[in-house]
């Protein structure tokens, strides 16, 4: 019979990486301590309607990415693309905005995108992120980019770039747009198809565009910046001043539009050099139109996600498991194997992390598990050794080996450092 495969652009995350990501989850949760975030979980599917109120329905993630499908009851549903709009609506649904007018809400969860797979680019991924409702004010935009650099250094990533633009109020999007139509509008015939159809439907994710001639052609095209408000040019600069105070260094990148239709104000990107061709680790920006669009009181908000896929790829690999036992117990006979699960017991309860053999194998082949496990201490013991109330205790880093006492065992490898 075959054998059943995982499907496409899915990861099985197997013991040698789960703790590398446990290790990434720590250092999150960490630092979102330290932040004042809190946690939110929400479930893994919503109402269709949700994303396509939301994030928009001309955005490529809902006119083409989404897992989506009528249920049994008739009701159509999706697997989350994406976390912004769920979170904005667990908000509202549970007046959180009632109950404190801040609220700083951070995730780490698994979402789904029907894209083309290729490296660091897969169908289920899986994010970190923060959503920051009630404040319009530009300390939450600094305090939200500076959380996810601090995230960035704090796991040892370095060569990345932070990307920060303004795509302005809904208004000057809006005045962008026509500007943007009128100056494309004579080279529309040069344009791909993909352009052609952003030139109907979302003309800004033309900017977005790969394709070289395109890119020369929009080289003199006009800047979301001359749409600016003076009250979206005043929210920029203090944006920018609040990042200078910090230290934290930017590049200002005018056509940074990003491609989910709730932003407004504050977009921005971080990219990593130790990446291929999906270099954006993490994006994000402000929405003060989105609680309100889902049917909420107008609240301001501002967020970023970033895929944990790809800051685990930037980090590179080391060579620890991260599980390495400090004990390993190598037990011969059948008369010891008592004592062996008792005193594994008392050390694991004690705190320690203890392996033993469970295949019955020789002394020889024991002790390359214990050095192959990465052990520090092996503990050896036989009917002789249990016979003379003693066990061998042997450091596998400098190989000195000692007798001790079983009754003192359990004391003395609690003794040790490790
Ligand atoms: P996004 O730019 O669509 O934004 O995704 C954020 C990050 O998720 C990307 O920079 C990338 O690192 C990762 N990512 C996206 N798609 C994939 C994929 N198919 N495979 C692997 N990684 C991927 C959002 O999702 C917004 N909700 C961010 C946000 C939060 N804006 C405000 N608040």
């Amino acid at each position: 019979m075959t054998s059943i495969r995982s499907i496409k652009g899915t990861q099985d995350i197997l013991p040698d990486q789960s703790h590398r990501w446990q290790a990434l989850e720590a250092a999150i949760r960490n630092t979102m301590g330290r932040y004042g975030y809190e946690e939110i979980r929400t479930p893994a599917f919503e109402r269709t309607e949700l994303f396509a109120r939301g994030v928009g329905e001309e955005t490529d993630i809902v006119s083409k990415e989404m897992y989506s499908w009528t249920d049994q009851g008739g009701e159509d549903l999706t697997l989350k693309p994406e976390l912004t709009a769920p979170v904005a609506r667990a908000y509202i649904q549970h007046n959180m905005g009632g109950q404190s007018p801040t609220n700083k809400l951070y995730y780490i969860d698994a979402l789904f995108r029907r894209e083309r797979p290729q490296k660091g680019r897969y169908r289920q991924f899986h994010q970190f992120g923060v959503e920051a409702f009630g404040s319009e004010h530009p300390e939450i935009d600094a305090e939200v980019i500076a959380l996810a650099m601090a995230v960035f250094n704090g796991v040892g990533l370095s060569g990345l770039s932070l990307k920060l633009n303004s795509i302005g109020s809904p208004q000057c999007r809006g005045d962008y747009r026509d500007a943007l139509r009128d100056f494309l509008t004579p080279h529309l015939n040069n344009l791909s198809e993909t352009s052609q159809n952003r030139f109907e439907k979302n003309p800004l994710r033309m900017l977005d565009t790969k394709a070289p001639h395109e890119i020369e052609i929009l080289k003199d095209a006009p800047n979301i910046s001359d749409c600016w408000t003076q009250d979206d040019k005043d929210h920029f600069d203090e944006v920018c001043s609040l990042l200078d105070a910090m230290g934290i260094s930017y590049d200002l990148a005018p056509n940074l539009v990003r491609g989910l239709d709730y932003y407004t104000r504050t977009t921005f990107e971080i990219t990593s050099t130790a990446l291929g061709a999906q270099d954006a680790i993490c994006g994000g920006g402000r929405y003060d139109g989105l609680v309100e669009t889902l049917g909420g009181k107008s609240t301001p908000g501002i967020g970023f996600a970033a895929g944990m896929e790809r800051i685990l790829l930037a980090m590179g690999d080391d060579t620890s498991t991260g599980h390495e036992p400090h004990i390993y117990i190598v037990g011969l006979g059948d008369t010891v194997r008592p004592t062996v699960l008792q005193l594994a017991e008392s050390l694991r309860q004690n705190g320690l992390a203890v392996a033993f053999d469970v295949l019955r194998r020789s002394m020889k082949a024991q002790m390359r598990e214990a050095n192959k496990a990465g052990a520090k201490y092996a503990i050896i013991m036989g009917d002789q050794e249990l016979e003379s109330g003693q066990a061998e205790v042997k450091d596998l880093s400098t190989g000195d080996q000692q007798k001790v006492a079983l009754d003192d065992l359990s004391s003395h490898m609690n003794s040790l450092s490790f």
